[in-house]
């Protein structure tokens, strides 16, 4: 089967994107972000002095906010209405605060029924926290990424110095460990590995290794 859709969850910083945007290049299949889906509502929310945690407000924010993906260079780029927000959206204080948005019922259901509609025709990598559970039970391809906080807090590390962003290593363990809770223990589609999902630990692979590993089962299934 050509056209499938690939769901890959798992916690902060477990290598989800750069592993799927790679599965994705290689399917020639479309890649989305959800992500930064959440995170551009967060940056909008706060630009606009939305309470992060009013669901009638960010129902309301939501009605008239465009999220645009457009492909680039190095990768993909993220507009809100229009306003290139890609480096913002990556910036510790839009981390601290996207759990608590992405747990009101208004964002996930606007940002899920969106998520959906891009799946429709399959042909599609999509990762997040939720895309086996919630967003794309039938998925052909549900994998669960995972990896140690300590691994997962070094290679944000690195990658935000690479950025240009100062941050503290024990800062980031903390923050993602904090998250990793928010999002396991939220009411609506929390955090939790799909019953049908196959987990790969990245803790000691590489990139390749488990791009590699997700294209055979990718093949071994259909
Ligand atoms: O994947 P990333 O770390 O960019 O996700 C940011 C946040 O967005 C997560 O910590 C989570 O709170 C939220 N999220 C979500 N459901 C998704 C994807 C992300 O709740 N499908």
């Amino acid at each position: 089967k050509s056209n499938l859709q690939v769901a890959i969850d798992g916690p902060a910083s477990a290598g989800k994107s750069t592993v799927a945007k790679k599965v994705a290049h290689l399917l020639d299949y479309v890649y989305c972000d959800t992500g930064a889906m959440y995170r551009a509502v967060t940056w909008a929310a706060l630009q606009q002095k939305v309470p992060l945690d009013n669901d009638a407000a960010l129902k309301e924010l939501l009605t008239n906010l465009k999220i645009v993906f457009k492909p680039a260079d190095d990768g993909q780029k993220v507009f809100v209405d229009g306003e290139d927000v890609t480096a913002a959206i990556r910036m510790p204080e839009i981390s601290k605060n996207v759990s608590l948005v992405a747990a009101q019922i208004s964002v996930r259901e606007a940002l899920t029924k969106k998520q959906q509609e891009l799946a429709l025709d399959g042909g599609i990598v999509m990762d997040g926290r939720d895309i086996g559970t919630t967003v794309l039970p039938d998925a052909e391809v549900k994998i669960f990424l995972v990896a140690s906080v300590k691994e997962r807090a070094l290679r944000r590390f690195r990658e935000d110095q690479a950025k240009g962003i100062k941050v503290d290593l024990s800062e980031l363990e903390k923050e993602i460990a904090l998250r990793d809770k928010k999002d396991s223990t939220r009411l609506i589609s929390p955090l939790v590995q799909a019953k049908d999902a196959i987990k790969v630990d990245t803790t000691s692979l590489t990139i390749e290794q488990v791009v590699a590993k997700i294209m055979e089962i990718i093949k071994k299934n259909n």
